[in-house]
């Protein structure tokens, strides 16, 4: 018996892998659904290249299994599996022109009339006029697509891409994003794409996974992972947090809010935008993402709507960035507060040294578990970790 809507869906039991006493990848459980564009996201070194090696079978797991669909293929080896994969570097074979390439899967098993289906993956990645060339007379981007033609020729069910915009300049890769949302869309199979672009990550998937040492920190919809962190390490990965070290006041107060006090600022959250549970007299990480935040001259602050989040501070820093300007705000809550403020009208007041008033919507404040670092996931960790993995 075949449940249609599960049928192929790719299901990690359990699946770990150790190198002697490392662990790269903790046992993880994780569902792909069946024709899904699926992201797992993660700095270099925390598990993304082993955890699809496994699904490729490429890598054997130290424990757990490897379903898709009904079938277990945790000992199927590589080319029995329904599954493709996409490299960084395309590894196209040099000496054969783009149709060959693309024809490749084809011909070695024995099929020998391509051309209607050659035609039709050239056309799929708009190369139909490139047919004749070889891969060096193609730019990048080009040939990334042609690694992506000649991988789902073979119509697996599963199409693997490691990291395969990772040699594009940054323009080129915005373009290719575009274009693997759009060829995933239109052959509506299951792609899981590993990257360590948080912002490649939103942009194409339907599903994130934020992968930290081995381990799925949290997973959910772009949207969902950016509003609602449930750690510190997404709230600093997924693009940039204010965390304020805050003590509990009271719960449950006005319409189930939290109010919090941090060096001697009064602020308020929704208690269901709360990762923990909150309680009086403990200790809260208050979260707030730049863009939510205003900034007003301090000798304005009487123009702030009742309600709402106050802190005061001085600019540090600004960088006029085009779209918007970066300010970065010394406050007694946290040394380097940033707020992002879209380019509308500029107020030549708020330059560096300024005194000024930051201020948010409480709904727009989220509220994590204080007993973890609020460095996890910043750059300077990144980078520290980086140092440690490479000089191991
Ligand atoms: N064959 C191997 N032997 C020992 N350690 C490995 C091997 N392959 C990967 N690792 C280690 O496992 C960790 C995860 O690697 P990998 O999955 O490639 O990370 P990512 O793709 O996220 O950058 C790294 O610390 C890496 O050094
Ligand atoms: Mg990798």
């Amino acid at each position: 018996m075949t449940d249609k809507t599960e049928g192929g869906d790719v299901r990690l039991a359990g699946i770990s892998k150790h190198y002697g006493t490392f662990t790269a990848v903790h046992p993880l459980d994780l569902t792909i659904p069946q024709g899904s564009f699926f992201a797992l996201l993660g700095a270099s070194g925390c598990g993304k290249t082993t955890t699809l090696r496994m699904i490729a079978g490429l890598e054997e797991p130290s424990t757990g299994t490897v379903g898709l669909g009904d079938r277990d293929v945790t000992h199927l080896p590589p080319y029995k599996r329904p599954v493709n994969t996409v490299f960084q570097s395309y590894a196209l074979f040099p000496h054969m022109d783009i149709y060959e390439n693309v024809a490749f899967g084809l011909r070695r098993r024995g099929i020998t009339s391509v051309k209607k289906q050659v035609d039709e993956m050239l056309e799929l990645v708009q190369l139909g006029q490139f047919a004749r060339r070889k891969p060096h007379q193609l730019s990048g981007g080009q040939q990334q697509r042609v690694a992506v033609a000649r991988a789902l020729i073979n119509h697996p069910q599963v199409l693997l891409l490691d990291e395969p915009l990772g040699a594009l300049d940054l323009k080129l890769r915005r373009q290719m994003q575009l274009e693997l949302k759009r060829i995933q869309t239109e052959v509506g199979i299951t792609f899981v794409h590993v990257t360590h672009d948080q912002e490649e990550a939103m942009t194409m998937a339907d599903t994130v996974a934020v992968m930290n040492a081995g381990r799925v920190e949290q997973l959910g919809a772009p949207a969902e992972l950016y509003e609602n962190p449930r750690t510190t390490f997404v709230a600093n990965f997924l693009g940039t947090s204010n965390l304020i070290q805050a003590s509990v006041e009271s719960v449950g107060g006005a319409g189930g809010d939290v109010d919090v006090s941090a060096s001697g600022a009064k602020l308020r959250l929704p208690v269901a935008r709360c990762s923990t549970t909150p309680r009086a007299g403990g200790q809260l990480l208050v979260g707030v993402r730049p863009e939510k935040i205003s900034v007003v001259p301090a000798d304005e602050e009487h123009t702030i709507g009742a309600g709402r989040n106050k802190v005061t501070g001085r600019i540090v820093d600004s960088s006029f960035i085009g779209v918007s300007t970066q300010y970065v705000v010394d406050s007694a809550v946290c040394p380097e507060l940033e707020v992002y403020v879209q380019n509308i009208e500029r107020d030549g007041r708020l330059v560096p040294g300024a005194e000024v008033v930051l201020h948010w919507n409480p709904e727009h404040t989220f509220g994590l578990d204080a007993a973890q670092s609020m460095l996890a996931g910043t750059t300077a960790v990144a980078g520290a970790e980086q140092l440690v993995e490479e000089s191991a």
